[in-house]
């Protein structure tokens, strides 16, 4: 198993119990780098949970996790920059009193020698440290479309100008881990297309595990996918394989992918 995880994640039989409900139950899944892995399923099937978990925010009940066949023992949020695994959040999670160009040089933070408040005060470690990190956000900002806003505060933007800037956020620390917790929520149609563009662009360099509700982006971005209900992995394989899955449908796909029955009952519009 250790070698099939080697340049990517494996989540073995992984458990969370919070008190007497079982979040996550056995779970098992793979995210290599090269390939974009949907996770869906419905509300509180235990997908943040399971990011909590790789993030080190929550330690499973059992079962472990190998990050290029390494198993990861004990890791903490703050190892994960050196971990080379980044996530952005359900939400936006933008530091309100930072522009956002200081946001996404924030997630470069456990990069840099200095501490990231004296860098801001300007007391960086070297004058090369601190432009290259500007360089670098300033070019992610403009790869993600948003780069006229980087002196701008995030409350005073629109939300999918947030999101892509969380997103940068993220990608500043150069992962080869990518979590993505809901990044199209609150999305325009027109920015959803271009966000799946991206992350299948992204993952030529990165595995990029995603969670998502939208099925249109799902279903046209992601290699595999794995589906959870009540913390159980209840499918997983192609987009199609999974959309064709009876139990899939019941648990969650429901009305979006419905078909007509073949030979009996009445149709959707009936
Ligand atoms: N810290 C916690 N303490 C207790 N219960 C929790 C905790 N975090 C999550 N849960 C519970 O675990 C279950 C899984 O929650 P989780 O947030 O992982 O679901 P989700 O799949 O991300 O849902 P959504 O699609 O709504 O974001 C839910 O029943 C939730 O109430
Ligand atoms: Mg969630």
């Amino acid at each position: 198993m250790d070698n099939q995880a080697a340049g990517g994640l494996a989540v073995e039989g992984v458990s969370v119990e919070f008190g007497g409900l079982l979040a996550l139950d056995a779970v098992s899944l793979e995210c290599r780098v090269g390939e974009v892995v949907g996770v869906i399923g419905p509300n509180g099937a235990g997908k943040t949970t399971l990011f909590n978990v790789v993030c080190g925010f929550v330690r499973p009940t059992s079962g472990r996790l190998v990050l290029n066949g390494r198993t990861l023992v004990h890791h903490r949020p703050h190892d994960l920059a050196r971990l080379k695994v980044a996530r952005t959040l359900q939400g936006v999670g933008l530091v309100p009193g930072l522009t956002i160009l200081e946001n996404v040089m924030l997630g470069a933070q456990s990069l840099l020698k200095a501490d990231f408040l004296s860098a801001l005060l300007g007391a960086w470690r070297s004058s090369q440290e601190e432009t290259r990190c500007r360089r670098r956000s300033r070019a992610l900002l403009d790869e993600l479309g948003i780069g006229e806003f980087a002196g701008w505060y995030p409350g005073a933007l629109p939300y999918g100008v947030q999101k892509r800037a969380s997103l940068a956020r993220a990608l500043i620390a150069d992962p080869a881990l990518l979590l993505l917790d809901e990044p199209a929520s609150g999305l325009s149609s027109d920015d959803m297309d271009e966000l799946g563009g991206y992350l299948k662009s992204l993952s030529s360099r990165m595995g990029v595990l995603l969670v998502e509700h939208h099925m249109d982006l799902v279903m046209s971005t992601c290699d595999r996918l794995v589906v959870l209900n009540f913390g159980r992995v209840i499918a997983g394989g192609t987009p199609n394989e999974v959309s064709a899955d009876p139990e899939v449908t019941r648990a969650y796909l429901g009305e979006e992918v419905r078909r007509v029955p073949d030979t009996e009952g009445p149709g959707p519009d009936a």
